[in-house]
């Protein structure tokens, strides 16, 4: 029968539609909110701005603290899964799990630099278009990253790690080429 990891899939839902709200604001203001604020008067312009940002400040926020927060707890569960299988972490997850942590951040301050009111951050909003550009880029590689990590532990990684918590004597025989009998001493991570 079909088992579901219920923390596991409310994790991922967290993780992704945040995921969906920040990127697809960032594209929205990009490509829809500036080029159409644009030619408005100065104060109009101004004040379609500070309006839009209040509202949208409040999702970048909640949307951050969902991705910090599932992130976080995916990777020790990720964490655990490998250790449950006894299978080393391949090397690349963690340089790549801190270079899509440490993009990650960069993307929150540059979305709330852009949404804040600030006088500190006003250089990032003065140039809009520049800075929203920068978050896309690192939002796609943050993306690409993503992808790139779970394959190490879905299909068909996956099939190694439940071969890997299998006994040996437990692996369906079909698996076993006819000529070799499975030996007792062999480790049943290398199967
Ligand atoms: C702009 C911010 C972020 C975006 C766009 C993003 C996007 C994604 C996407 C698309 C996935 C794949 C989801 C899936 O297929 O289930 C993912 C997985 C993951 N993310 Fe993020 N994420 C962001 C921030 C973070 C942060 C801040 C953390 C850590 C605190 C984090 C940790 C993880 C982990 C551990 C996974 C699972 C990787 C695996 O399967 O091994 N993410 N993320």
């Amino acid at each position: 029968m079909l088992e579901f990891d219920f923390v596991g899939i409310v994790l991922r839902w967290m993780h992704i539609f945040a995921a969906i709200a920040l990127v697809g604001g960032l594209l929205f203001q990009r490509f829809v909110l500036l080029p159409a604020a644009l030619p408005l008067e100065e104060s109009l312009r101004k004040e379609l701005c500070e309006r839009s940002s209040r509202r949208w400040s409040k999702i970048v926020m909640v949307s951050a603290l969902f991705l910090l927060v599932s992130g976080l707890v995916n990777f020790i569960l990720t964490m655990q899964l490998f250790k449950g299988a006894d299978l080393p972490i391949p090397k690349m997850y963690h340089l790549l799990f801190g270079i899509k942590f440490l993009l990650a951040l960069v993307i929150f301050f540059l979305a709330s630099a852009l949404a804040g009111r600030g006088k500190g951050t006003q250089k990032f909003r003065d140039h809009a278009a520049r800075w929203l550009n920068v978050s896309l880029v690192l939002a796609t590689l943050v993306v690409a990253i993503s992808g790139i990590l779970r394959t190490t532990h879905v299909a068909p990684n996956a099939l190694e790690m439940d071969r890997a918590m299998i006994p040996s004597n437990e692996v369906p025989s079909n698996e076993v080429p006819s000529n070799e009998v499975p030996s007792e001493e062999t480790p049943s991570k290398e199967l």
